[in-house]
């Protein structure tokens, strides 16, 4: 039995520690926002923050996130980031079918907290290993631009 905390609840799972988190993720616990793409670190669509760092859950064995703190976009509405995020890509009108967005959002979430006012260049350079093919890049940097706007307005 592996047990981490996922969106700041405590699950456990019962899989060999070898195979991919993304498989316990959607299989044993029902949280199916994080996509499976290409199953080899080449899309992004799978990524989870594992400790607040972005991850390929498609091959991040299971074993690698014991006792750890996993964050997916099924959480996402649950903290000020995610929620800003998700309110500018609504605004932005940001993807298109949507399938690249969920690891796309841990993404901007991880940078967004680094980085709480990234220019267009360090949005799209974070971007670099996210596969979007429906060529939504430019409304989507336009999203994480807006939702960094809206959380430094909300700060001062
Ligand atoms: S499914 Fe993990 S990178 Fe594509
Ligand atoms: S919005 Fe369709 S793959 Fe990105």
């Amino acid at each position: 039995m592996i047990s981490f905390t996922l969106n700041g609840k405590t699950v456990q799972v019962d899989r060999s520690g070898d195979d991919p988190l993304l498989y316990a993720l959607r299989s044993d616990l029902g949280r199916m926002a994080t996509r499976f793409g290409c199953g080899q670190e080449q899309c992004g669509a799978c990524v989870v923050l594992v400790s607040g760092t972005p991850r390929y859950s498609c091959t991040l064995p299971l074993s690698d996130v014991e006792d750890a703190t996993v964050a997916t976009a099924d959480g996402l509405a649950d903290n000020r980031i995610g929620t800003a995020l998700i309110h500018a890509f609504e605004a932005e009108n940001a993807g298109q079918c949507g399938f690249c967005l969920s690891g796309i959002l841990m993404r901007a979430t991880a940078l967004l907290t680094e980085h709480p006012a990234p220019t267009d260049d360090q949005i799209a350079e974070a971007l670099d290993d996210h596969l979007c093919r429906c060529g939504a890049h430019p409304g989507i940097i336009k999203g994480i631009s807006r939702a960094a706007r809206t959380l430094s307005e909300g700060a001062r």
